[in-house]
């Protein structure tokens, strides 16, 4: 079933199409602006009236003619309206058809795709010598809801968790992990102090240096012993990020991995290549790439740089050696990158060059999907009180805190069982939701009050919605048995009823923008407006009181809203409670 989005374009592309002369015409089939102007409108016979030479209001009366004698089930009035506008109303019974196919197989609210993908989102990738952050939050959680988004709609979706593993940092770790009294375990409990006194004692004492440098060269030189004591470093850093994911309820586990490491041995390769092609130029002993399409400020050619003086690989070098794999190893069709905004150059230019260098194939579509810094209340980066970085540990442990005391205090009557649950599920829902709920492309304003409000647009206000309509359902199920209810499709709908039924089934066209613009607030804003549409029929249209058909058909409405919000929230990664 495709959404009713999908089947109106395809509907009125192809009336269009006609009436072009077959041409190919964008119907722009958009949700109406208002009620009045029906549940969709159809924008583009304006267009297609000016490349035609024709007066758009006879086109679009054509196309009214057309799509009446179609005699679409789909559709009810069809209205043409101002210069060239035509306006749809959708037919109830149609709808409610829908509606009960979904109440029969829940999984048929958000339609499949026709044409499945092999997708990569590459999402989270830390670099590992240090322990995750307060930044490397929105790129986990946006990711992970990409990740669920295009595998609910069939295509095949490989995660990969770029971690940084590679390079100098490592030789200065492992140096002071070996010449540390302490095991490993105890050692690397805080990867942040520990990073930080191997960092001072790096910068203080020379011999130390010395020894960390060496090990480097033997560490690139796949010396036993010092790979060994880095893969117990790396394994060590993995399981304190794998504790985050865990924490955060995000899909990514050790077959998601795909560190820098594992494209060493392609880098030389790559070099070459670039070599080969003639793209490669010397500057100050480093080889770069220069490319036309990048200038600096000062006017002068911007260099990508491959390799170092002393022939250490960058940063750079590994990405293309990704781009090759993901292109003709994996052989995908899209490449998401859900990485922060300021390394938005960077991703250009590894692109260009790729595509320079065909290390791209011709099909790939390669896609930085990039997200803003988040922010302390006081407008700068968000940092603890004495100015470290947040461990994104202790914040999720933070948040199921805050969210307990507040679940406590609002219902003191509860178990104390009941409370850590429920906190765990609000505490953790509401740093993610929090986030998913800005535009990604913007910085974000870290805010525990705002997060674990009880109101507007909030993980908690959700989740509270979800579970009083089924607290509401649990009530009636008494007396209705509701896994087989089934409404009656020439049932007369209100004007809360239809909206309310619209828009539960309009998720899965939200689910087409968010797979294909990669914007999660596009789906919790859908969310909050359907609570909000739900919410005004819950106040006119009673379910007590009425007839039989109409007291079936809300409890149906009900039903659909209940999956709808479950499975929305699903996809941004939130578990929902029956209770709270
Ligand atoms: N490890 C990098 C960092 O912490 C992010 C890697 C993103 N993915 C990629 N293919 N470059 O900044």
């Amino acid at each position: 079933m495709d959404s009713l989005k999908q089947q109106l374009t395809t509907l009125i592309a192809r009336e269009l199409q006609e009436l072009s002369g077959n041409q190919p015409v964008n119907p722009n089939v958009i949700t109406a602006s208002k009620p009045e102007f029906g549940d969709y409108q159809a924008n583009g016979v304006m267009a297609l009236a000016k490349a035609l030479k024709r007066n758009p209001r006879e086109l679009g009366a054509e196309l009214v003619e057309r799509l009446e004698a179609t005699k679409n089930p789909l559709l009810g009035n069809i209205e043409l309206a101002g210069p060239g506008f035509v306006n749809l109303h959708l037919s109830s019974e149609a709808l409610l058809q829908d509606a009960n196919d979904i109440l029969d197989s829940p999984t048929l609210l958000i339609s499949k795709t026709d044409s499945p993908q092999t997708i990569i989102v590459d999402y989270s990738s830390p670099n590992l010598a240090k322990e995750m952050h307060v930044g490397h939050l929105r790129g986990t959680i946006i990711g992970d809801c990409l990740a669920r988004v295009l595998e609910r709609q069939g295509h095949q979706v490989i995660r990969q968790n770029h971690v940084g593993d590679w390079g100098t940092q490592f030789g200065m770790l492992i140096t002071f992990m070996r010449e540390s009294d302490a095991n490993a375990d105890v050692a690397l409990a805080d990867l942040e102090v520990f990073y930080r006194e191997a960092k001072a004692r790096f910068d203080s004492d020379a011999e130390f240096a010395t020894r960390a440098r060496e090990s480097v060269v033997k560490l690139q030189s796949g010396d036993a012993d010092t790979l060994s004591a880095w893969q117990s470093f790396i394994d060590t850093s993995l399981a304190h990020c794998q504790a985050v994911y865990d924490k955060l309820n995000v899909t990514l586990g050790h077959d998601d991995l795909k560190p820098e490491s594992f494209y060493n041995p392609q880098l030389k390769s790559i070099v070459d290549r670039l070599e080969s092609e003639g793209l490669l130029t010397n500057s100050d002993g480093a080889r770069c790439v220069f490319l036309d399409e990048f200038i600096g400020k000062d006017e002068k050619p911007l260099p990508v740089i491959i390799q170092k003086s002393d022939g250490g690989y960058l940063y750079a070098t590994t990405d293309l050696a990704a781009v090759e794999y993901r292109s003709h190893t994996v052989n995908a069709d899209r490449s998401l990158y859900v990485v922060d905004a300021r390394q938005s150059l960077h991703f250009q230019q590894v692109f260009a060059v790729a595509r320079a260098a065909k290390f791209s194939s011709e099909t790939i579509s390669l896609e930085h999907i990039s997200y803003g810094t988040m922010m302390g209340k006081d407008g700068k980066p968000f940092k603890t009180r004495s100015g470290d970085t947040v461990k994104l540990t202790d914040l999720l442990d933070e948040a199921v805190e805050r969210a307990g005391a507040l679940v406590g205090s609002k219902n003191p009557e509860l178990e104390e069982d009941e409370i850590n649950a429920i906190a765990k599920a609000v505490g953790i829902a509401s740093v993610k939701y929090a986030d998913l709920s800005k535009n990604r492309t913007s910085d974000n304003v870290f805010d525990w009050d705002a997060m674990l409000s009880f109101e507007g647009n909030t993980a908690p206000y959700l989740m509270y919605a979800y579970a009083r309509i089924k607290t509401l359902l649990s009530k009636q199920a008494e007396e209705t048995e509701l896994s087989t209810l089934r409404i009656d499709t020439k049932a007369n709908l209100s004007r809360e009823e239809k909206t309310l039924l619209v828009k539960t089934l309009q998720l899965s066209e939200v689910i087409e923008a968010v797979a294909q613009d990669g914007y999660p607030n596009t789906l919790s804003n859908y969310l909050y407006e359907l609570s909000a549409v739900f919410m005004r029929f819950y106040e006119n249209c009673p379910i007590k009181g009425v007839d039989e058909d109409v007291r079936t058909l809300r409890l149906g409405l009900c039903l659909l809203t209940a999956e709808a919000l479950k499975q929305g929230l699903e996809l941004l990664g939130i578990d929902t409670l029956e209770r709270m």
